[in-house]
């Protein structure tokens, strides 16, 4: 049978913000050392930053990049990361069990991120788990006030003239989490939420601030706690923070393949509760989503190696969370990623979790190449394609069974029209067997061909890009989609993320 929906300019969700296309820089693993920041590697340049992987940076095509936890920053002094970087204080991370070295620090990120491009910016955590008001305002004055203060003349000092100019601030990160050092209930986060954010908007009235939503849809206090922590921090903050990670569990692909569906739920949830805040409050404002962690992540791999670290051993820069994506992750990421956009008029941030080696679309090897996972695909296209309009779209597709979401339509899609006219189809066949035939009516839209129908799908749903072949799996052109008469057709192959790109 036959997946089909409408597309009609005068039916859109809202505008994609190009901070939808943000990603994650953590000091975690290899992330960072030997990720982004290499000096011994051949294609480093005088700042340590690989080449090499700056370029898939930049091909990858990414916005806002988070810095720099996650649960690192729970233990993060800024200080300990700024100055000579022969001065620098070695620390233990308590969150990842590692020494960190601090020879990147928060001058070399906004360093790198200049490097990326105009389009990059910077989204900066403060620490509320072990650190509170005092040293968020302090990093703010360091990094973003212009002069003639001991902290700005401090970076100035420091060899950074110009202000970092940084607008986008986590307040925290996952602090609903028991894991999370100085983990806190919603009243406590609530109340250090809004005195810091009271306090940083005291100093600039024009930062942008998150407050930390829950670390998944399934906490024990999900939505009780976005609740609470929104009564006290309604008109300080802009956004609430939403994390979500999907694996298969038990083997179970079908749900797994269907994990969208539990992300634009979890959306639908929080964006519910922020509005009954609102209503409760007589509130005109709207609290807008900052999804800042999303991923296929192979969280119980993680959480076997964690049980075998040695209480003695903190190494520097090990190998976490590396995990390596096949055609089947990249198929349930790209669905993640049509999830957000169609969710694009209140998920106005996004942050891929994470950049470079730790659940990465990015690959090195330490003094080696690097490479694109099978994820990085999806993530490109979308960036580079995903801007405009969403318009809104409703399928009417064949459905399958899966055990932890019931019935699941086989296909996932979304569209967005560019500001020429032009309109991309992002669409997942969740099928593992099956062909699934498409037809999409174009109502009032002045299109006439299909440009390009790109697919990312492979006989071996397995297959992976690795070190000794990096480039096993890549997006291939399908031919026979057709665009006559208002119509597209074409054809999705089985377990496929596809691209259709009308002018
Ligand atoms: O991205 C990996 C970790 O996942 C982050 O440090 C944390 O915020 C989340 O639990």
């Amino acid at each position: 049978s036959i997946a089909r929906f409408t597309l009609d300019p005068a039916f859109t969700v809202g505008e994609v913000n190009p901070r939808l296309f943000g990603s994650f820089v953590e000091h975690l693993g290899r992330c960072v050392y030997t990720g982004i920041f290499e000096p011994t590697h051949p294609t480093a340049d005088e700042a340590g930053i690989r080449q090499d992987v700056l370029d898939l940076v930049k091909e990858l095509g990414v916005t806002a990049i988070r810095y720099p936890g996650g649960n690192f920053v729970s233990g993060y002094k800024w200080e300990d990361s700024v100055g000579p970087a022969e001065d620098r204080p070695r620390r233990l991370d308590l969150a990842w069990h590692s020494t960190e070295s601090n020879r990147f620090g928060l001058s070399e990120y906004i360093a790198f991120l200049k490097k990326i491009g105009p389009q990059a910016e910077p989204m900066m955590a403060v620490n509320l788990g072990t650190r509170g008001v005092a040293e968020a305002l302090e990093l703010q004055e360091y990094a973003n006030h212009p002069s003639g203060t001991a902290l700005s003349d401090l970076r100035r000092g420091h060899g950074d003239k110009d202000p970092f100019g940084i607008r986008l601030w986590c307040l925290g990160n996952e602090m609903d989490g028991p894991w999370q050092t100085g983990h806190k209930t919603a009243e406590e986060y609530g109340r250090i939420a809004a005195e810091t954010a009271r306090a940083m908007r005291q100093l600039d009235p024009c930062v942008e601030l998150v407050a930390c939503g829950s670390s998944g849809q399934s906490m024990e206090t999900f939505a009780e706690w976005e609740a609470t922590v929104l009564k006290e921090t309604y008109d300080l903050v802009d956004y609430i923070s939403l994390h979500a990670y999907y694996e298969p569990v038990d083997d179970d692909v079908d749900s797994f393949l269907a994990s969208a569906v539990d992300m634009e739920s979890f959306i639908e949830n929080v964006v519910a509760t922020c509005d009954h805040v609102g209503a409760r409050l007589k509130s005109k404002k709207k609290i807008n989503l900052s999804f800042d962690e999303w991923n296929v992540w192979y969280l119980s791999r993680w959480q076997e190696q964690a049980t075998t670290f040695e209480q003695d051993d903190w190494p520097e820069a090990p190998r976490l969370l590396e995990d390596n994506y096949s055609v089947t992750d990249a198929v349930v990421f790209g669905s993640l990623l049509i999830a957000l956009l169609r969710h694009a008029d209140r998920v106005t941030v996004a942050c891929l979790a994470q950049l470079v080696n730790v659940i990465a679309p990015i690959m090195t090897e330490p003094g080696g190449p690097a490479w694109r996972q099978t994820t990085f695909f999806p993530f490109a296209q979308a960036a580079q394609y995903g801007r405009g309009q969403v318009l809104d779209v409703r399928v009417d597709s064949p459905t399958y069974e899966t055990k932890k979401y019931g019935e699941a339509d086989l296909l996932h899609a979304t569209a967005v029209r560019a500001e020429d006219g032009t309109v991309t189809v992002f669409a997942v066949n969740r099928s593992r067997t099956e062909s699934l035939p498409l037809e999409v009516a174009l109502n009032g839209l002045d299109l006439t061909r299909v440009v390009e129908h790109s697919a990312l799908a492979d006989a071996d749903p397995d297959a992976r890009n690795t070190l000794d072949e990096p480039e096993r799996v890549t997006p291939h052109p399908v031919e026979g989609a057709a665009l006559t008469d208002g119509r597209l057709t074409a054809v999705l192959e089985p377990l496929s993320w596809n691209v259709i790109r009308l002018g």
